[in-house]
C-alpha cells in the first residue's frame, strides 16, 4: 500500500510522519517543488523510523510525479497558507492554480487513485479537484471536519477534564467561521454533552472551534499543521485499512441535504472505496438555516473559480 503526499510543507511533512508512524503503508512519497525541500524531510522521518519503530519506507523528491506511481491515495496540501489578517478564501487565487495543476500530474501516474484535499480555501479546492480530475466525487474529498471536530472535541475535554478520546462530535457546513455546529449530537461516552456542561459554556467553546484556526495562525504567523496533518493522515488509514469510520468530510452532495453540485462537510463513511455513504442526519430549522448559511458562502467561493482556471 502506497500514499504520497504533495507539498512537504507543515501539513504535508507532519502528515507523512504521522502516517510513517501508523506503520500501516508499504511507502510514502513526499513531493515538492521547491529543490531538495521534500527530499530533506523525508530522510529525517525516515531517520526516526528506528526509534519509533516503523518499517514504512519515506522517499521525497522534487517534482518528480512518476516516484508516486501507482498510489492508493495521494493527499493535496500544495499552496500557500494564510498569515494574519487574511481569511482561508484569500488564497484561492493562487492556490486554485496549484491544485489543478496538482491534480492533474497526480493522477497521470496514478489514475485509481483516491483524492484527499487539504490546500485552503477547502470546500473550493476540493470541487477544483474534482472538476480536474474527472473521477466519481466518491473518490475526490477535503480534510476539514476531522480538524474542526478535534479541536471541539480537544477544547470540550479541557473543559470537562475528561479524555478527548470520550467525546464524540459532529460538526457540518464548510471549512471556516460558517461551520454548523451540532451541540445536539455531541456526547460524553454516550451522554450528551448537554447535560455535562452549560449552554453558556458550550457556546464559548463552539466559538473558539469556529475561530479555532485564526486562534493558531494569530499566536504562530502561520496556519495550524501537526493537528491538520494527523487529521488527513486519520483519513487516509480509514480509507486503506477499510475501516468504515464515520467523520465529518468535504464531500460532494448530490441531493443531499437538498444541494446538488457542492462540496462541503457532512457526516460519511470512510472505507476502500473512499466515500462509501454520505450520512443524512435531521437538523432542526435553526440547524438547517445555519447549514444554508455555509452553502452560501461556500458557493459565493466557488464562483470565483471560473474566473481563475480553466474548468
Ligand atoms: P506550507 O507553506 O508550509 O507548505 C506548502 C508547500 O506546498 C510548500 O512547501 C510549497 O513549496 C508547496 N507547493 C507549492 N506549490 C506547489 C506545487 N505546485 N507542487 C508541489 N508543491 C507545491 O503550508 P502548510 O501550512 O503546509 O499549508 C498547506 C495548505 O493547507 C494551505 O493552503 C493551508 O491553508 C491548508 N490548510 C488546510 C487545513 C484544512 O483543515 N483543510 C488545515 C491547515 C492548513
Ligand atoms: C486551519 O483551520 C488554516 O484551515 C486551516 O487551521
Amino acid at each position: 500500500m502506497k500514499a504520497s503526499v504533495i507539498g512537504a510543507g507543515n501539513v504535508g511533512a507532519t502528515c507523512a510522519n504521522v502516517l510513517a508512524a501508523r506503520n500501516f503503508l508499504d511507502e510514502v512519497v513526499l513531493l515538492d517543488i521547491k529543490p531538495n525541500y521534500a527530499e530533506g524531510k523525508a530522510l529525517d522521518i525516515w531517520e526516526s523510523a528506528p526509534i519509533l519503530g516503523f518499517n514504512t519506507r519515506v522517499k521525497g523528491v522534487t517534482n518528480d510525479y512518476s516516484a508516486t506511481a501507482g498510489s492508493d491515495v495521494v493527499v493535496i496540501t500544495s499552496g500557500i497558507p494564510r498569515k494574519p489578517g487574511m481569511s482561508r478564501d484569500d488564497l484561492i487565487a493562487t492556490n486554485a492554480k496549484i491544485v489543478k495543476s496538482v491534480t492533474e500530474q497526480v493522477l497521470q501516474h496514478s489514475p485509481d487513485a483516491i483524492l484527499i484535499v487539504v490546500s485552503n480555501p477547502l470546500d473550493v479546492m476540493t470541487y477544483t479537484a474534482y472538476l480536474t480530475a474527472k473521477k466519481p466525487s466518491q473518490k475526490v474529498f477535503g480534510m476539514a471536519g476531522v480538524l474542526d471536530t478535534a479541536r471541539y472535541r480537544a477544547f470540550l475535554a479541557e473543559a470537562l477534564d475528561v479524555s478527548p478520546l470520550d467525546i464524540q462530535a459532529l460538526l457540518m457546513g464548510g471549512h471556516g467561521d460558517t461551520m454548523v455546529p451540532l451541540p445536539r449530537y455531541t456526547t460524553v461516552s454516550g451522554i450528551p454533552v448537554t447535560e455535562l456542561l452549560d449552554a453558556d459554556t458550550i457556546d464559548r467553546i463552539l466559538e473558539r472551534t469556529r475561530k479555532g484556526g485564526g486562534e493558531i495562525v494569530n499566536l504562530l504567523g502561520t496556519s495550524a499543521w501537526y493537528a491538520p496533518g494527523a487529521a488527513a493522515a486519520q483519513m487516509v488509514e480509514a480509507v486503506m485499512l477499510n475501516q468504515k469510520r464515520v467523520f465529518p468530510v468535504c464531500a460532494r452532495l448530490e441531493g443531499q441535504y437538498g444541494e446538488d453540485d457542492l462540496y462541503i462537510g457532512v457526516p460519511v463513511k470512510l472505507g476502500r472505496n473512499g466515500i462509501e455513504q454520505i450520512i443524512e442526519v435531521s437538523l432542526t430549522s435553526e440547524e438547517m438555516a445555519l447549514f444554508k448559511e455555509s452553502v452560501q458562502h461556500v458557493r459565493s467561493v466557488m464562483s470565483r473559480l471560473s474566473d481563475l482556471i480553466e474548468l
